[in-house]
């Protein structure tokens, strides 16, 4: 059984549909979540893993003076679990290269486009302002560069000729909580490879 710590900021549905998956769905004898952790305590998704039983806690971003401390903290609180994957679950909050180093070739994130199109935020809001008739999300290895990691898999979804941002945004969730089991489950069975990033002198 590998172990998953899922670092999320908000609602948590992609965290939720992870359980699911872990509990009676593909993830089922292969993982188990290990821990949920928050950056707000305030993150309606910590709430639902306490109604789901998964252990979890709160590493508030607002408690340390400055990133490094916040990010230390993180770290030290996903290491204490030993997680095989850590996975970002809508954690909205970007990641320092030291930290993203540390957890090199563990970490892993989705995101609610097909990338390399439309890093960053409003990516709904992109795709259909650019006129794409195909959009989708994107379960990626996570690098210092922001959204820039190695492709795992992705998801498409045809944009309707009457979608606006909203409802485009409810499918492609939908899609997501397709996506990341398979997804994790690819990475459980070593169907990719990541091919590691060059070591820096950092130690993990
Ligand atoms: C998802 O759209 C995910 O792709 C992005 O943040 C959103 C999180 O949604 N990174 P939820 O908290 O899992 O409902």
């Amino acid at each position: 059984m590998k172990r998953l710590v899922l670092l999320i900021s908000g609602r948590g549905s992609n965290m939720v549909s992870l359980a699911q998956s872990c509990q009676s769905g593909l993830l089922l004898g292969r993982a188990i979540i290990a821990k949920v952790i928050a950056d707000r305590p305030q993150a309606i998704g910590i709430v639902r893993a306490r109604e789901l039983g998964l252990p979890n806690s709160v590493v508030a971003y607002r408690d340390f003076s400055d990133r490094r401390q916040f990010e230390n903290a993180l770290h030290d609180e996903v290491e204490g679990v030993a997680p095989d994957l850590v996975v970002l679950a809508g954690f909205m909050r970007i990641l320092g290269e030291d930290f993203v180093r540390r957890f090199d070739g563990r970490l892993i994130n989705i995101h609610p486009s097909l990338l390399p199109k439309f890093p960053g935020l409003k990516t709904h809001e992109q795709a259909l302002m650019s006129g794409e008739k195909v959009h989708g999300a994107t379960v990626h290895w996570v690098v210092p560069a922001l959204d820039a990691g190695p492709i795992i898999d992705q998801i498409f979804v045809p944009v309707e000729s009457n979608d606006d941002s909203e409802r485009l945004a409810q499918r492609v969730l939908k899609a997501e909580h397709v996506l990341f089991p398979r997804a994790i489950l690819k990475v459980l069975n070593n169907q990719y490879v990541h091919e590691r990033m060059p070591d820096h002198g950092l130690t993990s």
